[in-house]
Order: C-alpha cells, then sequence, then structure tokens
C-alpha cells in the first residue's frame, strides 16, 4: 500500500493509475479507523480497480468549542487496518499541505444544514464540502463512500455533486454496529464504561420510534422519554424527516435520526425506512 503525503504524490498516482485505464473509488475519513471505514474499503474494491482512503482530521468542520485537538489519532493502527482491508493508497496529507493557504472562495450548504447536526454545528458541514470537493478533484474518483450514520453529510455531499456536475457517483454504505446494536464510531472511545452499557438504547429508541410512527404516532415525546429513563446522556436533537431532502413533508423514504451526548462524546445515530414499504 502506498501512503501519500503530499498532493503532488497523490497526482502523480492519480495520473498513472487513469493511464492505465484504471477506475478509482474514494474513502474519505478522519482516521481512527473501524469496521465501518473498512466495509466502505470492501464496496470501494468490489466496484473500482483501485481505492485510495484519505485520513485527514479536517480543522475546518470543527467548531472553536469542539474536539479538534482531542479528536482520536493513531496512523500505525489506521495504516495497518487500510492495508488489511485491501487499501491501494492512502492520503494522509498536513493541514498545511491541504490548506497551503487562507481560501477565498466558500462552499456553502443549503437548507440541508438548516437541521439535525448542521443546526447545532454552524458551519460544520460547509467545511465537510470544503475537503470533500478537494478530496473529489485531487483524487478524481469516480466513485466516493459514505456511510449511512452520517446521512445528512452523505445527503448534503449529493446535493454539491448534483448541484455542481461533479463527474462522479455518491455510494452510500450501511451503518456497520456493534453486536448490542451501537452504530461504530471513532468516538465511542470517548464513552465511559457506564455510558457504553446506556449507549445501545440509541438504536432501541430508534426503533421503538419508527414503530411508533409507522401506528400512526408522533414518535418524538416517547423516544425522549425512553431514552431520558436509560441513558444519562443530554438529548441535543431527534427529528423525524423526509430522506435526503431532510425536509418535514415525508413523501418518499424517511429518517428518524437522533444526536446525544455523553460527557465527553456526541453520538449520532438514525434509520431509513419507506414508510409505504412498511
Ligand atoms: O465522515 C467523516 O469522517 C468526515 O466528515 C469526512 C467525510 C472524511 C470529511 O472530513
Amino acid at each position: 500500500m502506498l501512503i501519500l503525503q503530499t498532493v503532488d504524490e497523490l497526482k502523480k498516482w492519480v495520473r498513472e493509475t487513469k493511464k492505465a485505464g484504471e477506475t478509482i473509488g474514494l474513502v474519505p475519513t478522519m482516521g481512527f479507523l473501524h469496521e465501518g471505514h473498512l466495509s466502505l474499503v470492501e464496496k470501494a474494491k468490489s466496484e473500482n480497480d483501485r481505492v485510495v482512503m484519505s485520513i485527514f482530521v479536517n480543522p475546518a468542520q470543527f467548531g472553536p468549542n469542539e474536539d479538534f485537538d482531542r479528536y482520536p489519532r493513531d496512523l500505525d493502527r489506521d495504516r495497518q487496518l487500510a492495508e488489511g482491508a485491501g487499501t491501494d493508497a492512502i492520503f494522509v496529507p498536513s493541514v498545511e499541505e491541504m490548506y497551503p493557504r487562507e481560501s477565498q472562495i466558500k462552499i456553502t450548504a443549503g437548507a440541508q444544514a438548516d437541521v439535525l447536526c448542521g443546526a447545532k454545528r454552524p458551519g460544520h458541514f460547509d467545511g465537510v464540502l470544503k475537503v470533500v470537493t478537494k478530496l473529489f478533484h485531487l483524487t478524481e474518483a469516480d466513485m466516493a463512500y459514505f456511510g449511512q450514520k452520517d446521512a445528512q453529510q452523505l445527503a448534503i455531499i449529493e446535493s454539491l455533486v448534483a448541484d455542481f456536475n461533479f463527474p462522479m457517483a455518491i455510494r452510500r454504505g450501511d451503518t456497520v454496529r456493534e453486536e448490542d446494536g451501537l452504530a461504530k464510531s471513532s468516538r465511542n472511545v470517548y464513552l465511559s464504561a457506564a455510558e457504553r452499557d446506556e449507549a445501545p438504547h440509541l438504536k432501541k429508541a430508534l426503533e421503538m420510534g419508527k414503530n411508533l410512527f409507522l401506528q400512526g404516532q408522533d414518535p418524538i415525546a416517547p423516544m425522549t422519554d425512553y431514552l431520558t429513563k436509560n441513558t444519562s446522556g443530554k438529548i441535543d436533537y431527534i427529528e423525524l424527516l423526509d430522506y435526503p431532502t431532510l425536509t418535514a413533508d415525508i413523501q418518499n423514504d424517511a429518517i428518524l435520526a437522533l444526536a446525544v451526548q455523553f460527557e465527553k462524546a456526541r453520538l449520532i445515530d438514525n434509520i431509513i425506512f419507506n414508510p409505504k414499504e412498511n
């Protein structure tokens, strides 16, 4: 597996890969890899000739009081996991390499960022759009892979690609879960032992809410009640919206999504379903 640290090294690899007539799948990550990331690599490998993974903790998507400095990092471990999963190259730029100068152009997410995490983390999705735009151009990826756990991110990136005709496809990977239902996340390492025991209740609350909704009831209050009783976390939001428009008017698929703030970890989770097919 190649380790590419600079834009020039990445571009050279892309040039050679394209010259050989091979397609490129991109798995963008912030590292501290888990099975969710590796399942995206697996999907990317099955659909492309070559797979490049970016590992970059992107300062542009963290707010001033968020966890940029203490976001978990372990490049040696990531390198082994990425290689074991069959990644062809990892792109691990420094902040200066990615952002050598102050941007003169701003990319701003639209109304899809006004709800869920976007409403709680102003500017977060603008920062995500900034880095993925650069990664999409630098890697010339034919397909890029994102997990459903970050469903709002996925929907907003799909809009970026559609609105600006990026010559690539965005592919969705299923949320990968621990045996007890907790969605895998790099931030799970921040949970205390007691919080880790409580965390599977997030998925249980989502399932309960979905069933209530399908029975014609408003799920938000019962879910709030359930999470308040079963976890020590503070509920940031619980919302039911259309997916991927993220409007209140559910036409096709629905997303039931929540965020819970534990002492050191803010966990998000969601389920997407078609109310007409359930
Ligand atoms: O989902 C993530 O890990 C990040 O938001 C991403 C897409 C790698 C951009 O920094």
